[in-house]
């Protein structure tokens, strides 16, 4: 795989501590943290063009998962490509961009043609025999040159279907093309949208 050796990587992730109650403690000076899910923190490297996912106490088990589906998405563009993995972290491409989230939380437009270019990276992971699954606003990003990159593909070989993504492109379709639509919208109003949808209280996407 390459760049840095397995040591290296090791001794950066030693000094991430994250408690029991999932709090991020202290980490290394160089490294960067620029995102925090559900599940782990993402840090960037110093200087280098890559990104380390580590994995909270509860949820370790997902590393060798997600692990083992980004290697199967090896050569398609659309994903990071994975570099090195161990039992609590993932070690990837670092993804110089904004999310779908911070689009919308910054008023950048995200075109119909974003939107298809989604829609060809998840067809082409079905065609490995995946379940895209769990793609929203956090896990889609537009890159500085403009291209779509998806991450966080743990769920992808989940059974139950997923309708996020359908849904999502609903709402682009039917809201956020619309000319009266607000292409800004300040982040607690999309946080509180992304939780009743979640609860399942916004009449539109029930089926
Ligand atoms: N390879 C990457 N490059 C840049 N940012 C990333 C990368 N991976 C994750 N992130 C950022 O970190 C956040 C959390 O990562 P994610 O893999 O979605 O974790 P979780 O599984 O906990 O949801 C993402 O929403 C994104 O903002
Ligand atoms: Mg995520």
């Amino acid at each position: 795989m390459g760049g840095f050796p397995l040591s290296h990587y090791l001794e950066l992730i030693n000094t991430v501590i994250i408690n029991k109650k999932n709090r991020l403690i202290s980490y290394d000076d160089s490294l960067k943290l620029v995102g925090t899910g559900r599940s782990a923190f993402v840090f960037r490297m110093a200087s280098s063009e890559k990104a380390i996912k580590v994995f909270f106490p509860d949820f370790t088990h997902i590393a060798q998962e997600e692990a083992e589906i980004y290697k199967s998405l090896v050569g398609i563009t659309y994903f990071p490509t994975i570099h090195e993995t161990g039992l609590n972290y993932i070690v990837m491409d670092y993804i110089e961009g904004y999310t779908f989230f911070e689009c919308m939380t910054h008023g950048r437009i995200i075109t119909s043609d974003h939107i298809k270019e989604v829609d060809r990276a998840l067809s082409l992971a079905s065609a490995q025999g995946l379940n895209p699954s769990d793609i929203h606003l956090r896990n889609i990003i537009i890159t500085s040159n403009n291209e779509i990159k998806l991450i966080d593909v743990a769920r992808y070989r989940q059974v139950k279907v997923c309708n996020q993504w359908n849904n999502l492109k609903k709402a682009h379709q039917h809201f956020y093309c619309k000319p009266f639509f607000l292409k800004k919208v300040p982040t607690p109003f999309l946080n509180m949208v992304a939780y009743l949808y979640k609860k399942g209280f916004i009449p539109f996407f029930r089926s």
